[in-house]
């Protein structure tokens, strides 16, 4: 059965995975906004864990300690009237907190624990099972749902994934140094590669794309060309991509932003 029977008329889960630097985050916003789905980034949940150490204090050496944390912890993700994916932990909005470096140094160790992962993974199901959403992640083709209707797997060279971080990280306003950068995305790359726990790598059924040498319009075109034969329909131009509804995903709040 072609992917295109498969999706019917439920609403469509995309998973886009890949490692840091790769262009999901951008793909996958653009792609949700597109086809007016929800956008999730899932690398919120692990890093609003690690945000929530670093606050408290918690040994992040400690797989225990990181779990009962992880358990804890409450975490509400929903995509605002922009497609932004907003990010609430205890009912506090940390997004614009998640990129800080010390998170990026310490957010792979974090996400390597098993504990942890268990204890979010039920999180990421449930927003895969209302469907209607493209998750970005590392384990969403492979763990989260590898029931998706689509597994979409961007790679790029490092050298173009570190220029891309030092970018995005002078767009926000903190000053990235080439060599640190390329040793935390080396370090990163290693320990999701190389953990137990739901390893980043393609779902056997994934389309891989390498983002290399591309523009994130080119990436995006190629993708939405790929999710319009996938669910239907023609895939739009950037221009005429709509915003979707603000949406709830857990919790009693709705994205107010
Ligand atoms: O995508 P990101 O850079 O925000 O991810 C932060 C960390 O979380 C990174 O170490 C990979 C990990 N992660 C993961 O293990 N599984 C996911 N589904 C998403 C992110």
């Amino acid at each position: 059965m072609s992917n295109r029977q498969k999706v019917g008329t439920k609403r469509p889960v995309i998973a886009i995975d890949g490692p840091a630097g790769a262009g999901k985050s951008t793909v996958a916003k653009a792609i949700a906004s597109m086809f007016g789905l929800r956008y999730i980034s899932t690398g919120h949940f692990y890093r609003a864990v690690a945000l929530e150490a670093l606050r408290l204090g918690v040994d992040v050496s400690s797989e225990e300690s990181l779990t009962a944390l992880a358990r804890s912890t409450d975490i509400t993700i929903c995509s605002d009237a922009r497609g932004n994916s907003r990010t609430f932990v205890d009912g506090e909005d940390v997004t614009d907190r998640l990129a800080a470096p010390k998170i990026d140094a310490c957010v792979s160790e974090v996400a390597r624990v098993p504990g942890v992962r268990l204890a979010l993974l039920d999180r990421q199901r449930s927003l895969a099972r209302e469907g209607g959403v493209v998750m970005d992640g590392r384990d969403i083709g492979t763990v989260v749902a590898p029931d998706a209707d689509l597994k979409v797997f961007l790679v790029a060279t490092l050298e173009e994934r570190v220029q891309r971080r030092i970018a995005q990280a002078r767009e926000q306003g903190h000053e990235a140094c080439r060599g640190a950068v390329a040793d935390g995305v080396t370090h990163r790359d290693r320990i999701d590669s190389e953990r137990e726990a739901a390893p980043l790598r393609p779902a056997p059924d994934a389309v891989i794309i390498d983002t290399t040498g591309k523009t994130p319009d080119e990436t995006i075109a190629e993708v939405a060309g790929i999710v319009a034969q996938v669910i239907g329909g023609h895939a739009p131009g950037p221009d005429r991509g709509h915003e979707p509804e603000p949406s709830r995903v857990k919790g009693e709040r709705a994205c107010s932003t």
